[in-house]
């Protein structure tokens, strides 16, 4: 099998001791050891979200964590400000509008942070926004919203719910859930956390839990009620997916070896030598404000990036995300979290340079 390397924002390359550890039998998640195993998870995962609060596992990808945020905190009707600058942002407002929520959308410009200005201008002039839903790292643009200072400026006008779509932040880029004041952190396996794809994560503040009992909104699977009482015992309501559990298990067990903070450097490093190298060699940053995991750029030229990422991947063994939504075919995007070495990202960018040379777009099929 052709071995490639991901330099996709999710899912992002596997540890070997995440693979060895998820190739082990099965352990049911009712017995004594399995509890003993998430216990220390659970705790782990505190170390990562920076918090004191109970972090909740749940099976599904990052969207059931944000759908479980949604229906588990608000009621019919309630009013929610999204700042929204991009797919995932825009997701907050679906569900948002799914479950029969009033929202108000920034519906920011794409490749720009929240505008700070505006955000503060729609809190004072909506009076009972019960929820403020903010993205950490806009993964379809590659844009690092500044969530300490977004914090701040919610907190200096009202007393709502600040809720944080952390999935492919997590464990990238810095966050502290308790010290930026934040009710809600929500993220997934597949990307900082270096796991396989198929867990979701949501931290609750104090303020968050206690309006568990108000929200009439449905649910079921994704009831957090039953979650608390369950995790209380090392346990959780359903069948959990253990094997991803017990990889997790291993990849928090690098991150906290290795220290958040050296994770955060190493990210700024490795994004810092992408966007200077890629410049270097022609390619436009698309990201006014380029976060630390993820950036994207435009190809010179008049370029393709579909063609060329498929000429990347097929030559060099590369694997780059594309993009989304408006930007399908007109970026392309480089992730450096997770599991990627030094040697990958130059591997990576010599490869770059090689293919832009190499490649000839009069001569490469649509895929
Ligand atoms: C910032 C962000 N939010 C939400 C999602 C959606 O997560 P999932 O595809 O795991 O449901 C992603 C996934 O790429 C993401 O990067």
């Amino acid at each position: 099998m052709k071995k490639n390397i991901l330099f996709t924002p999710g899912p992002t390359p596997i540890p070997p001791e995440v693979i060895e550890a998820m190739s082990q039998p099965i352990i049911p998640h009712r017995q004594q050891e399995f509890k003993d195993l998430f216990k220390d998870v659970c705790t782990k995962l505190k170390y990562t979200f920076q918090t004191e609060r109970e972090v909740f596992v749940i099976t599904g990808s990052g969207t059931a964590g944000m759908e479980t945020s949604v229906c588990n905190l608000f009621s019919a009707g309630d009013k929610i400000l999204v700042a929204d600058a991009g797919k995932f942002g825009r997701r907050w407002a679906e569900i948002g509008n799914a479950f029969g929520l009033e929202v108000i959308d920034m519906n920011g410009e794409w490749g720009v942070e929240t505008n700070q200005d505006e955000l503060n201008r729609l809190l004072i002039s909506n009076k009972n926004i019960k929820g403020v839903f903010l993205t950490h790292c806009e993964s379809s643009t590659g844009v690092t919203n500044d969530i300490r200072k977004l914090s701040g400026i919610v907190r200096s006008s009202s007393d709502c719910l600040i809720i944080v779509d952390a999935i492919s932040s997590l464990a990238g880029e810095e966050l502290r859930m308790d010290e930026w004041g934040l009710d809600v952190v929500v993220s997934a396996s597949q990307k900082g956390l270096m796991t396989p794809p198929g867990l979701a994560f949501v931290a609750l503040s104090e303020n968050a839990t206690m309006r568990l009992q108000k929200s009439n909104l449905p649910k079921y699977y994704f009831n957090l009620n039953k979650s608390i009482e369950s995790q209380r015992n090392f346990l959780t309501p359903w069948t959990p997916a253990t094997t991803l559990i017990v990889g997790l298990n291993a990849a928090l067990n690098i991150i906290e070896k290795t220290r958040l903070e050296k994770i955060w450097e190493r990210n700024k490093k490795y994004s810092q030598l992408i966007r200077e190298s890629c410049s270097e060699i022609g390619f436009k940053i698309f990201s006014k404000n380029p976060s630390n995991i993820i950036t994207a750029f435009q190809i010179p030229g008049g370029v393709q990036p579909t063609n060329f990422l498929k000429f990347m991947k097929e030559n060099f063994g590369v694997i780059f995300a594309g993009g989304q939504g408006p930007l399908i075919n007109k970026i392309f995007r480089i992730s450096n979290t997770g599991y990627i070495s030094n040697d990958q990202v130059v591997f990576m960018l010599d490869s770059l340079k090689a293919g832009l040379l190499q490649f000839n777009p009069l001569n490469s099929k649509m895929p």
